[in-house]
């Protein structure tokens, strides 16, 4: 059974302890989490040159559109200003921030009518995040840039929290991902060739009922990497731009305390891209050792951004910095 919370006045451990049984929580607009989707939809702007960006997609050509969005994405997911307001909200939302850790937020765009679904726009199918070697104690937080609607949101299926779905996950490498595919986005326009694993179920659990949460503009829904999930096929004639990003907490890491491993079997684990909100530093080596002993280095095992990226980023904040 699935629980929907909203706006529970509930601890963090609470709140967590509840995600890991497969409940999701939505949260009403808070100033933090505003703060923050201002910011993505600011870049956006100045990144496209146009503020009508839900509708763009019907005045340009698709390739001008990855041209576009594509430098966009990693300034928002290196800025040092978005890790700043990320922290804000999680520590808003009363995570302790010296064992609450980050990951880099991602910012999506869906476009409607699939008018581009690969790279850039990739539309995830059903999916869980642990098949992409998440740790079971992710949080996945996700968050609306503009008004969503019930045909351009994302989909849950939490039929499938406690059953297994067969999936190629186990023919999944999260270090050779990162080595391969993940910087080769902007490259996927017709069709997405990276190896991502999917249900390989036959039939496929389309039968059940799945339930799509509408959130505001300011809000955010909050899940486990292991809910099923998936994003609508966007027929609302508008791109859906949303943000998203993950906590984890270290001393669940430590205890194994986390959502149950229903069906996740990828080598390699995603917690070295975590960073501790309090100070940015490292998740510790050995937590990382402990589901995959491959020693491997730090740059083979996250995805590293280009240095030319972070120090115009650095330099563009320093210069804010002394503006204001
Ligand atoms: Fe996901």
């Amino acid at each position: 059974m699935t629980a929907i919370h909203y706006d529970a006045r509930v601890v963090d451990d609470v709140r967590r302890a509840q995600i890991y049984a497969g409940d999701i929580h939505v949260i009403s607009p808070r100033p933090a989490m505003q703060a923050l989707t201002e910011w993505a939809r600011e870049l956006l702007v100045r990144g496209f040159g146009d503020d009508d960006l839900e509708m763009l997609q019907h005045r340009v050509p698709v390739e001008r559109f990855v041209e576009l969005f594509a430098p966009i994405k990693p300034r928002f997911i290196h800025h040092p200003q978005t890790w700043e307001l990320i922290c804000a909200v999680v520590e808003d939302m009363g995570l302790d921030p010296r064992a609450t850790y980050l990951d880099v937020p991602r910012l999506r765009g869906v476009t409607s009518h699939g008018y581009l679904s690969s790279g850039v726009g990739y539309a995830f199918p059903m999916h869980r995040d642990t098949w992409w070697a998440a740790p079971m104690q992710q949080v996945n937080w996700w968050l609306p840039i503009f008004p969503i609607e019930s045909g351009n949101t994302m989909a849950f299926h939490p039929a499938w929290w406690d059953r297994p779905v067969e999936n190629s996950s186990g023919e999944f490498d999260y270090y050779e991902y990162n080595r391969t595919a993940r910087g080769a986005a902007a490259k996927q326009v017709k069709r997405d060739t990276r190896p991502q694993p999917r249900i390989t179920q036959d039939p496929p659990p389309l039968d059940t009922p799945s339930v799509r949460l509408v959130a505001p503009v300011g809000g955010a829904i909050l899940f486990s990497g292991q809910q099923l999930h998936s994003t609508v096929p966007n027929e609302t004639g508008r791109t859906r731009f949303s943000i998203d990003f993950r906590t984890i907490d270290i001393g669940d890491v430590k205890s194994g305390r986390g959502a149950p491993n229903m069906d996740s079997a990828p080598a390699g684990t995603s917690l070295r891209d975590f960073r501790r909100v309090s100070d940015r530093a490292r998740m510790p080596e050995k937590l990382a050792l402990a589901v995959d002993p491959r020693r491997i280095a730090f740059r083979k095992a996250v995805f590293q951004p280009p240095a030319s990226l972070l120090a115009e980023l650095a330099a563009e904040t320093a210069a804010r910095t002394v503006a204001a």
